[in-house]
C-alpha cells in the first residue's frame, strides 16, 4: 500500500507542478482564442485591439489585477461595453484573469 502511494505521488507531483506553471500561458491563450478574440482581435464594438500598444498603454498602467477585475465584473468604459467574463459566465475568474494577462503580454 505504501509503495503504491509513493508511486502515485511520484507520478502525480511533477504533473501538478508543471501544469500550474504552464497553465497560465496555455490556458490564457486558449480562453482568449475562444471567448475574447471575437471582440479583441479586431477591435469590435470599441474593444482595445490585442497588440495595439497605444490602446492598451493607459489601461496597463492600472495593473493586471485591476484590469482582470474589470473583465470579470464587466464594465461600461468610454469606448464601449465589456460584458462580464466576455459574456461567458461559465468561465472561472482564474480563466478570465489568465486571458487578460495573455492579451496584455501581446500588447506591451
Ligand atoms: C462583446 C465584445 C467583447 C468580448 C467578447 C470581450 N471583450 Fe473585453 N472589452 C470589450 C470592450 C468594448 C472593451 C473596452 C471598454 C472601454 O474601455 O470602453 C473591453 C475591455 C477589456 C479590458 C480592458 C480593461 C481595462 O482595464 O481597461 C480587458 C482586460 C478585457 N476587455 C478583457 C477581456 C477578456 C479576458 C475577454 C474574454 C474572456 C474579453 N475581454 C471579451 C469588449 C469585449
Amino acid at each position: 500500500m505504501n509503495k503504491f502511494l509513493i508511486l502515485v505521488l511520484m507520478l502525480a507531483l511533477p504533473f501538478v507542478f508543471s501544469s500550474t506553471v504552464a497553465a497560465d500561458t496555455a490556458q490564457g491563450q486558449g480562453v482568449y482564442m475562444n471567448f475574447c478574440a471575437p471582440c479583441h482581435a479586431s477591435g469590435v464594438a470599441g474593444a482595445p485591439k490585442t497588440g495595439d500598444k497605444a490602446a492598451w498603454q493607459e489601461r496597463i498602467g492600472k495593473g493586471e489585477e485591476a484590469m482582470a477585475a474589470l473583465a470579470i465584473k464587466g464594465f461600461q468604459g468610454s469606448s464601449g461595453f465589456m460584458p462580464a467574463k466576455g459574456g461567458n459566465s461559465a468561465l472561472t475568474d482564474e480563466e478570465v484573469t489568465s486571458a487578460t494577462i495573455y492579451m496584455v503580454e501581446q500588447s506591451k
